[in-house]
């Protein structure tokens, strides 16, 4: 029997934690047994805790009653394998739990990858159902373990926004505006959109007054604006937001301000997860949902699969080289401070320059 450690949080209440120590069954025919030995942790995750009844994150990994296990995205490494395609000692990168261990059940099994065909999980989106086989990637994203789980994510998202602009041609906007540039997703898509000569429009990035010194750091941006000062953005200009906030303050502020200039208004995240709430009636494009998955399964249709997972890949691993020196890793150790920090990371105490690392 093998002891896993936990960290449950609970649903109704997501400031609440409680660190769990359950035994795992023995496993069944065509399981395996991985250890989760490191995962990252961002303003992500909470997202997915606040979102996790409405889009379904709750139901990656079931707890019990109102208990809910947040998925992380890190690195694992199968420990006991009853699958005869798996061997033990295979090293996984995907969607795990905020554990220490878990069973999964391999499908669809290739070289590079497999799916979790667990039945609670066929209909859950695909991208987040895959495992990669990472011995049989290129050696230079085996040496990249920790920017995976920390990054990769965050960045690959970014990428995703950065195709959806440049599919729809910027919807013919001359700015883009990036709400919370400070965060991961924020600032990724900054630099992609900056690093690209073919892109004309200038990025504006909206961060709070803590986080300016940071974003002027990474040198992605054509303007930084404060929260409540968005009327220096220039409003005679064609404008795409993309929101990493859910801030409907600052939605609602950017619409009015711009009104009609704004021709794409592309809601991604909820870093400022107290502040949502309906936004109502607005002047300009109608803000609209963005989920990363749907846009890989376009991309799968129009270019075959997997290819645009393979340049998200590309161009998350060239940010994470740029910002490289610009965040600094701090692991946290047991379920005991990752509660801690779990807290931190609801109360905005986590700097952008601190990338949190978790090992049980
Ligand atoms: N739709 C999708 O498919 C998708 C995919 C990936 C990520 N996302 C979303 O993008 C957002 C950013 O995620 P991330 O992991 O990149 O974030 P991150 O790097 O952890 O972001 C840190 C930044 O978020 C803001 N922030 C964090 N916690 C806050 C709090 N409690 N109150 C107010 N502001 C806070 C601050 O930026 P500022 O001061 O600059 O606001 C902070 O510097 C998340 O909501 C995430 O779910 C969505």
């Amino acid at each position: 029997m093998t002891n896993c450690a936990a960290l449950w949080i609970d649903r109704t209440d997501i400031n609440i934690t409680r660190q769990v120590t359950t035994e795992l069954p023995e496993l069944i025919d065509g399981q395996v047994l991985v250890a989760i030995d490191k995962f990252g942790l961002t303003a992500n995750n909470v997202s997915y805790a606040v979102t996790g009844d409405s889009i379904g994150y709750w139901q990656f990994y079931p707890a019990q009653d109102n208990w809910g296990i947040v998925p992380v995205w890190g690195c694992a490494t199968v420990i006991e394998s009853s699958c005869a395609d798996i061997p033990v000692g295979d090293r996984l990168w995907g969607y795990f739990p905020m554990a220490s261990h878990a069973v999964l059940t391999p499908g669809n099994i290739h070289a590079d990858y497999f799916v979790d065909v667990v039945e609670h999980r066929r209909e859950l989106p695909p991208v987040y159902n895959q495992f990669r086989r990472t011995k049989a990637e290129p050696e230079f994203l085996q040496q990249l373990e920790n920017e995976r789980c920390l990054l990769f994510p965050l960045f690959m998202t970014s990428y995703l926004i950065y195709d959806y602009l440049i599919d729809n041609e910027f919807f013919g906007a001359q700015q883009v505006v990036i709400g919370s540039v400070s965060s991961k997703t924020g600032f990724g898509l900054a630099q992609m959109l900056h690093n690209d000569p073919e892109v004309t429009q200038s990025v504006i990035g909206v961060t709070s007054p803590g986080n300016v010194d940071f974003v002027k750091g990474l040198g992605c941006c054509d303007q930084i604006v404060l929260y409540k000062n968005e009327a220096e953005i220039d409003a005679s200009v064609s404008t795409a937001y993309v929101d990493m906030s859910g801030d409907a303050r600052l939605t609602i502020s950017l619409h009015n301000h711009l009104e009609d200039k704004i021709v794409e208004s592309c809601m991604v995240g909820g870093s400022h997860w107290q502040e949502g709430g309906k936004v109502g009636e607005l002047p300009g494009a109608r803000p609209r949902f963005f989920f990363a998955p749907g846009q890989i399964e376009k991309r799968n249709k129009e270019w075959g699969p997997g290819v645009a997972m393979v340049n998200a890949m590309t161009a998350s691993a060239k940010v994470a080289a740029l910002v490289a020196d610009d965040i600094q890793v701090q692991w946290v150790e047991g379920s005991v401070r990752l509660a801690d920090h779990w807290a931190a990371l609801l109360d905005n105490k986590i700097p952008p320059s601190t990338g949190l690392m978790v090992t049980f």
